[in-house]
């Protein structure tokens, strides 16, 4: 695997494989590689000939008194883990690489309406960043498949939206959610929680679980179940942000007819905001 910090050589790089006909998948991510990546990169692989994957702590997407500072940064660790899954190039950029102005000056991509909800309305500017970088990488490393996981499932339809809204070539695919035994879902950020926040972590999956068999009972008053749902969290001791059933093709509130749904959480535990979420298909 060879680990490059510059654009002009990512290019360089990716021009070559794509003159000899390489097809070429992106894993853009920021870092602390876990089980969840490897498995992106995994399928990657499958699906192209050469794989980059990008470790870039983005700062456009965190909001002020947010962790960027303080975002575990493992880079031989993930070098390791990132050689021993067989990816071809791993991309490294410095900050002064990607952005050449200061934040306020900087062009950005907004995808409006889904970027306000849940995770954007808790982190405003999240999506802006997250959407603005993602659309950097793209033009950078030219993929022909992009790769993310569905943990982040607000994130993965913001991108799906920013592809179609500006016509980029590049198809996008959503693998499931990793977990642990327990059901945590696997998360760069599981490291900030103590060892007896992470033995109450996986209450937020189990609610979501709970939320399912409800829902396929045939209980269909969504508010009450919402509300019971963050009850039930916040007995288990964690500090519900948001928790929302919704149409899972737009986020939409479902109406009786949806059978396609998903449920979206996120939950504050010390220092950690949990996010989850789980589809439920009524069919
Ligand atoms: O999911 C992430 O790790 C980040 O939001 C992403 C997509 C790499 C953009 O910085």
């Amino acid at each position: 695997m060879i680990t490059l910090e510059t654009v002009a050589d990512l290019r360089l790089s990716v021009s070559t494989w794509r003159s000899a006909g390489q097809r070429v998948a992106l894993v853009p991510t920021m870092g602390n590689l876990h089980e969840g990546h490897l498995d992106l990169v995994r399928k990657a692989k499958s699906l192209a000939d050469r794989v980059v994957i990008s470790i870039f702590v983005n700062p456009l997407q965190f909001g002020e008194g947010e962790d960027f500072s303080s975002y575990p940064r493992t880079l031989i660790n993930d070098s390791d883990k990132l050689s021993s899954v067989g990816a071809d190039l791993l991309f490294t950029p410095p900050v002064s690489e990607m952005y050449h102005r200061p934040q306020p000056l900087q062009t950005k991509v907004e995808v409006p309406g889904l970027s306000d909800l849940f995770c954007g309305a808790s982190r405003p500017g999240h999506f802006v960043g997250v959407a603005t970088v993602v659309c950097k990488l793209f033009n950078m490393a030219q993929p022909d498949v992009a790769l993310f996981g569905e943990k982040d499932y607000q994130q993965l339809m913001v991108i799906r939206q920013m592809v179609e809204d500006l016509s980029l070539p590049v198809e996008i695919i959503g693998l499931p959610t990793v977990r642990e035994v327990d059901g945590l879902a696997r998360s760069s950020r599981n490291g900030y929680l103590t060892d007896a926040e992470r033995s109450i972590a996986p209450a937020l999956y189990r609610q979501l679980q709970q939320s399912v068999v409800e829902l396929k009972k045939g209980k269909y008053d969504l508010a009450s179940l919402e509300r019971q749902a963050k009850i039930r969290l916040e007995a288990e001791g964690l500090r519900p942000d948001y928790y929302a059933i919704r149409n899972a093709d737009d986020l939409a509130e479902p109406t009786q007819d949806d059978r396609s749904l998903v449920i979206l959480a996120a939950a504050y535990l010390g220092k950690a905001r949990l996010i989850d979420n789980i589809r439920v298909d009524l069919e």
